[in-house]
């Protein structure tokens, strides 16, 4: 598995995942602001703006998005939040992770998350915040595969909320 920035060429790999994904997992989002078919020359250009920090829109943080390959396919992404808002302490953390149905359980989301914990250090982030629902054992176990600690569990609006560092 490679993980990865998305390159021009990538829009094929990447409509796919977003349409395995959104099978099962319809609420979720695998690229912010980017649906299949769209522009996906603006989508590159608008990402590595918001990854240098330039025109990050509301209510986002300035991120990198990194995409997980097995040769031509992507199985997965990882975003890296640069920094954390009051709202992300609580829930959303530094760290996002997901991988598509057909690649689940061969430790594909451990790997995403490792690298994204080593980009995060690399960008000077010592500790990283990783959060999900109670309720998500399969993240739960890739965050404490992936070497995170439980901080502590909060209600959060219709959820409680496991709050890692790593
Ligand atoms: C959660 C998710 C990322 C797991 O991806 P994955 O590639 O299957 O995870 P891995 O193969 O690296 O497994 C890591 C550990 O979690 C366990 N695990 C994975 N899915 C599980 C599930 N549904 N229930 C229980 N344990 C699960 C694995 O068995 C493994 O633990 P082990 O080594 O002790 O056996 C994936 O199911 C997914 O993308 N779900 C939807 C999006 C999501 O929830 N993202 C996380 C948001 S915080």
């Amino acid at each position: 598995m490679t993980l990865r920035e998305l390159e021009e060429g990538d829009q094929a790999a990447l409509d796919r995942a977003i349409a395995e994904f959104a099978a099962v997992d319809p609420a979720w989002s695998f690229a912010f602001g980017y649906a299949p078919g769209a522009d996906y020359a603006s989508f590159l250009a608008r990402s590595r703006l918001v990854r240098g920090g330039v025109d990050v829109p509301s209510g986002r943080v300035q991120n990198t998005l990194l995409a997980a390959f097995e040769g031509d396919r992507i199985v997965g992404r990882g975003t890296v939040r640069h920094r954390v808002t009051p709202e992300l302490l609580e829930r959303g953390g530094h760290l996002g992770f997901g991988v598509v149905p057909l690649a689940r359980r061969r430790g594909v989301a451990t790997a995403i998350l490792r690298g994204c914990v080593a980009h995060a250090r690399a960008r000077g982030i010592p500790r990283a915040l990783v959060t999900c629902v109670e309720t998500n054992l399969g993240s739960r176990r890739t965050i404490e595969r992936a070497g995170g600690v439980l901080d502590d569990i909060r209600p959060h609006a219709d959820a409680r909320v496991c709050r890692y560092w790593i």
